[in-house]
């Protein structure tokens, strides 16, 4: 395990973090979780061109070139011993006495990073997912750090037994709270177009890949929840995640704040319909 801040390499909880931080105060930054296979991370370049529209989009000046930016992972992963491991990268807006406006003259950005030891999620068994509304901002495309909604889908998902969430945005079924969905139907992959109300996901673009190399048709649209029970499958997708199979979709009345769509004797996708 390796921690990063400003330069310098430290234990991850060695607080070194200034109170007056945009990140720590305001979630005012962007991250990225990139996966290390056998010692390199996989699809970095992918990871960092999104990283850099993520700077982009809430006006953050990068605090280095994508290639050092690439150096430094390399060093952190070398620095960690690590073969098998997650990588997080967070950019803030830097250290300023708090203001809601930027500020001005700009600081440096502050840049942190840890590296943990990860295992695969291949060999697990299919799961669970809670469909629930998306109680999300309009631009879930941009990879910030402010997570609440996602971590209260995530933790009400788990409270009920749930792996993950289902998040239904105006009727239809988008997205997990910290993956990618798909579904199976007639032979085709569906999977939610990249709008600004998902993360266009790494591991959701080389999925795409692959399943243009296998010849498998891919269809970027919105399901209806009400279409649930014409799936044939169900998969979600994320770095960590990897590719994740699910057997069930749970609905619950009692889920607060949530107004489903009707979805009345679906509750339940047979797990043979799911392979
Ligand atoms: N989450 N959707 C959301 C909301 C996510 O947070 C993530 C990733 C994904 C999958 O994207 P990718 O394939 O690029 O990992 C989709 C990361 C891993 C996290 O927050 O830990």
């Amino acid at each position: 395990i390796v921690g990063y801040y400003n330069g310098q390499f430290v234990t991850p909880n060695s607080g070194i973090v200034p109170l007056d931080e945009r990140g720590h105060q305001f979630g005012d930054g962007v991250y990225e979780v990139i996966r290390c296979y056998g010692g390199r991370a996989f699809l970095l370049d992918w990871h960092l061109d999104r990283l850099w529209m993520s700077l982009q989009a809430i006006r953050i000046a990068p605090p280095f070139t994508k290639d050092e930016c690439a150096t430094l992972i390399e060093r952190l992963i070398v620095e960690s011993g690590e073969l098998e491991a997650s990588i997080y990268l967070q950019i803030t807006r830097g250290s300023a006495i708090r203001n809601h406006l930027f500020p001005n003259p700009a600081v440096k950005a502050n840049v942190s990073a840890t590296v943990r030891p990860v295992a695969s999620q291949i060999a697990k068994e299919p799961g669970t997912l809670l469909m629930m509304a998306d109680e999300r901002w309009a631009n879930a495309w941009i990879k910030t750090i402010n997570l609440l909604p996602n971590i209260l889908a995530k933790q009400t998902a788990h409270d009920m037994g749930a792996d993950e969430a289902l998040l239904v945005r105006d009727g239809a079924m988008i997205e997990s709270a910290s993956s990618n969905l798909w579904f199976v139907r007639d032979n085709q992959l569906i999977t939610a177009p990249a709008d600004r109300y998902i993360l266009n996901g790494i591991t959701r673009r080389f999925v795409i890949q692959l399943a243009d190399r296998l010849g498998i048709p891919v269809r970027e649209t919105k399901l209806p929840a009400k279409d649930l029970a014409t799936v044939d499958g169900i998969f979600i997708t994320g770095t960590l995640t990897e590719v994740f199979p699910i057997h069930r979709v749970l609905t619950h009345p009692d889920v607060p704040y949530v107004s489903l769509p009707d979805v009345t004797g679906l509750q339940q996708l047979s797990a043979d319909k799911c392979q």
